[in-house]
C-alpha cells in the first residue's frame, strides 16, 4: 500500500474520474481550490502505431505530474509498450492507467478499452507489459464486465496477476454504458479477493452515497466523474462526512463563481477551443441538475447560443431575485436528466 501515498491514511481516498473534453487542466485548477481530491485522472491518449504523446491530453498531466494520472487506452501490445517508454521522459509523472472501460462502439469494436474485457489473455499482455517498462505507480480502471457481470471475478483475477498497484472498478458492464444500478457487490468481492487498493466507482453522487459504499463494500476510494462536474466540492463534503463534521454546503452564488473558473479554464486552453459555448454547454448540463426542481434552467440554458447568453442565464438563476443566497443540494433533482451529454 506504501507505493500509492493517497491510501496511506486513515481515511478514504477520492479521486476525479478521467472525462474526455472535461477533465483537462483548466477544469482541474476549478476542483482543485474547491476541496480537491486525493488525485485525478486525465482523459486518455489513445495509442496507437504513431501516436506521439503530447497536445492538451499530456498538458493536463504535467499541470501536476505527482497528482495527476495519464490513462492510456490502446490494444496493441508494442505500441503501448512504445508509449510507455516515450511517458519514460517525463520523469516527473508518477501515475499510469490502463482503461478496460470506454463502451463507445467505435472504440470497443477495435477491441480497445471495454472491448478488451472479451479478450482476457490480450489485457494480461498489455497489462505484463506495461508493468515490465512502468516503474511509477500502475493501475487499470475496468468495468464489471462486456454485457454480463458473471465472469467479473475471473476477469479481475487476471487483472490483478498482472501487478497494478491499484484497480478502479466502475460497477457496470460495457453495455450498461453509463445507466442502471451499478452493482456494488463487485466491488465488495474485488476487496476480498487480492490486497491492493479497490476504488469504488460509478454513481457516486454525493457524500452520503461514498459513505454507504465504502462502508459496505470496504473499499479504499472513490472515483466520481459527472457528479463532480455538478458539485466540484464533493471530495470536500466526502472528507468532512468521513471527518464526521457536517458537510459544507454551497450557495447558487458559489456555483456561478465556479462556472466563471469553468469559462476561465476553456480560455485558458493552450490550444484554441473552436466552440467554447459548446463546450461550457456540457458542464452546465451536469451542474443544472441541482439548480431548481423543475429543470427550468436547463430549458433556457440549452436554448442559449454564445457564452455571453449562456453567462445571463446563470445570472438568472443563480444570482437574481435572491437566487445567490439559496443552498445548493448535494443531489441531483429527481428526474432531472443531464442528456445530451450524461454519455459519449
Ligand atoms: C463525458 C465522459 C467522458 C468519459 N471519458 C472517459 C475517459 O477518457 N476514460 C475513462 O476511463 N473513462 C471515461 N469516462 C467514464 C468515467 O470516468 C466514469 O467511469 C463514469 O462516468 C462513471 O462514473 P460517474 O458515475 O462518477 O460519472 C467518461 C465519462 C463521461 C460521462
Amino acid at each position: 500500500m506504501e507505493r500509492v501515498p493517497f491510501f496511506s491514511g486513515s481515511g478514504v481516498a477520492t479521486a476525479l474520474a478521467p472525462m474526455q473534453d472535461i477533465t483537462d487542466a483548466g477544469f482541474m485548477k476549478c476542483i482543485e481550490c474547491r476541496g480537491a481530491p486525493d488525485f485525478y485522472v486525465a482523459e486518455y491518449f489513445r495509442i496507437h502505431e504513431y501516436y506521439c504523446l503530447g497536445g492538451r491530453v499530456l498538458e493536463s498531466v504535467l499541470w501536476n505530474p505527482e497528482r495527476v494520472c495519464a490513462q492510456f487506452i490502446g490494444g496493441d501490445v508494442s505500441h503501448i509498450a512504445r508509449a510507455v517508454s516515450e511517458l519514460g521522459k517525463f520523469p516527473q509523472i508518477k501515475m499510469l492507467d490502463l482503461n478496460l472501460g470506454c463502451p463507445a462502439p467505435k472504440v470497443y469494436r477495435k477491441n480497445v478499452g471495454g472491448g478488451l474485457l472479451k479478450s482476457p489473455e490480450k489485457i494480461s499482455e498489455i497489462l505484463k507489459a506495461m508493468r515490465s517498462e512502468w516503474g511509477g505507480i500502475l493501475s487499470v480502471k475496468m468495468r464489471t464486465g462486456f454485457d454480463s457481470d458473471a465472469g467479473f471475478e475471473k476477469l479481475f483475477d487476471t487483472v490483478v496477476s498482472c501487478g497494478p498497484d491499484f484497480v478502479t472498478v466502475h460497477a457496470r458492464t460495457v453495455k450498461q454504458l453509463y445507466r442502471g444500478t451499478p452493482n456494488y457487490s463487485c466491488i465488495a468481492k474485488a476487496v476480498k479477493m487480492c490486497d491492493i487498493p479497490i476504488i469504488a466507482n460509478g454513481d457516486i453522487e454525493s457524500a452520503q452515497k461514498a459513505f454507504s459504499v465504502v462502508k459496505n463494500t470496504g473499499c479504499a476510494g472513490v472515483m466520481c466523474g459527472r457528479h463532480a462536474v455538478r458539485n466540484p466540492w464533493i471530495f470536500r463534503q466526502i472528507r468532512e462526512t468521513f471527518a464526521g463534521i457536517k458537510p459544507f454546503v454551497p450557495k447558487l452564488s458559489d456555483v456561478r463563481a465556479y462556472i466563471d473558473d469553468i469559462c476561465a479554464g476553456i480560455f485558458a486552453n493552450s490550444v484554441e477551443i473552436k466552440f467554447p459555448d459548446s463546450r461550457l454547454k456540457k458542464f452546465l448540463n451536469f451542474i443544472g441538475a441541482s439548480v431548481d426542481s423543475e429543470g427550468k434552467f436547463l430549458y433556457k440554458m440549452r436554448r442559449a447560443t454564445g457564452i455571453a447568453a449562456l453567462l445571463k442565464v446563470c445570472d438568472e438563476f443563480m444570482l437574481d431575485n435572491s437566487n445567490a443566497g439559496k443552498p445548493y443540494p448535494a443531489e441531483p433533482y429527481n428526474d432531472i436528466c443531464s442528456r445530451p451529454n450524461h454519455e459519449l
